[in-house]
């Protein structure tokens, strides 16, 4: 077998990085879509009062439409907060958004955030909505920090969230494989760990302490102006990260022996959290906020073994040919 190849040549790295330039404003959610989106909270929140007035009901979006990850295709995550024990109960919030015309809606009351998923013909969008469970508002807001911090966060993780949904990896609840969230801790601790970093910890950085949310410590440095361009020391390309991004995974990371930490910065081992004999447990992410929760324990050691080969082809794709749309054309069911 060949010797891996560490480093693109120069000619091929280039044009690499151009590609995914390219690729990223193609990306890129056109301001049409961010405008359905908008106009979709707004209608969401007229409903919400109409139907229950008085209980100071507010609609926040989360996840990819506030965390500067959006694609023309992404849902809109939506967390309410209210007062009104009647919104809380899922089945009667299902019911109210049926009669104001929402579609598909799927009601998930025993989960552990019980849901309702809907689609709105409308502004044709999907939306999965919660009720007051909050907590994920605090991790939106570290992802967006994260990618305000260096300008090749966002490029880089449009494209390999485009690369995961091609080559459907892209679906924890149904695939098996992970959701954008556990792709995203993947990809903001690989660039915490490179030689020098272009991402620090902002769990580790000095901050100021906030209330804990549900028992559980939500603060981290938040305070941008001061962490923009925290990683100029760091020089790499576009591409030079996206080659290093696919050999790590698919051929230097010991899935046996690691976990990988966005909170710690890090690699921790399996042993130091004890999660040695955890369900599940090939890839190993931790939560950055309830760290006891392993994001990737909805991959069984199959499909981890399929996504381990998909690392390992993209970045044979890049090693040979440096070329993005190859690396990114969809999967073929065999
Ligand atoms: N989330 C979470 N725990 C998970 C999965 C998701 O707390 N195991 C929360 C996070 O706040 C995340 C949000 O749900 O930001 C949305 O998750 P997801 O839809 O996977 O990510 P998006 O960034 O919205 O990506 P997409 O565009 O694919 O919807
Ligand atoms: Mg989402």
């Amino acid at each position: 077998e060949k010797p891996l190849l560490e480093k693109m040549p120069p000619d091929q790295e280039q044009a690499l990085t151009r590609d995914i330039e390219a690729e990223f404003e193609r990306l890129k959610p056109s301001a049409a879509s961010e405008d359905r989106r908008r106009k979709f909270l707004d209608k969401l929140s007229r409903i919400l009062n109409e139907e229950w007035p008085g209980h100071d009901t507010k609609v926040h979006a989360f996840g990819s439409t506030e965390n500067h990850l959006c694609m023309n295709d992404s849902d809109v995550d939506v967390c309410i907060t209210t007062k009104c024990k009647a919104i809380e109960s899922t089945c009667k919030l299902a019911a109210a958004l049926e009669k104001r015309g929402m579609e598909r809606i799927v009601c998930v009351p025993g989960a552990k955030v019980p849901i309702v998923k809907i689609w709105d013909p409308e502004y044709q969008v999907a939306c999965d909505m919660n009720v007051n469970s909050t907590l994920a508002l605090d991790n939106t807001r570290m992802i967006k920090t994260y990618v305000e911090i260096d300008e090749r966060v966002r490029p880089l993780a449009l494209v390999i969230k485009h690369w995961t949904k091609q080559r459907v990896l892209n679906n924890a609840a149904i695939g098996g494989t992970l959701s954008s969230y556990t792709w995203i801790c993947m990809i903001l601790n690989f660039l915490q760990t490179r030689e020098p970093p272009v991402l620090p910890s902002l769990h580790m950085l000095p901050h100021k302490k906030k209330p804990p949310n549900a028992g559980v410590d939500i603060s981290f440095a938040d305070d941008i102006e001061t962490l923009r361009g925290w990683g100029r020391d760091n020089k790499e390309t576009l591409g030079e990260l996206l080659f290093a991004f696919f050999k790590k995974y698919g051929h230097d990371l010991d899935y046996e022996k690691n976990v990988i930490s966005v909170r710690a910065g890090n690699l921790l081992s399996k042993e130091e959290k004890g999660w040695q004999f955890l369900q599940n447990n090939r890839l190993c992410v931790e939560e950055p906020f309830n760290t006891g929760r392993n994001l990737g324990n909805t991959a069984d050691d199959c499909s981890m073994r399929g996504i381990h080969l998909e690392f390992r082809r993209a970045h044979k794709i890049l090693a040979e040919k440096g070329h993005l749309a190859e690396c990114c054309e969809q999967y073929e069911f065999p």
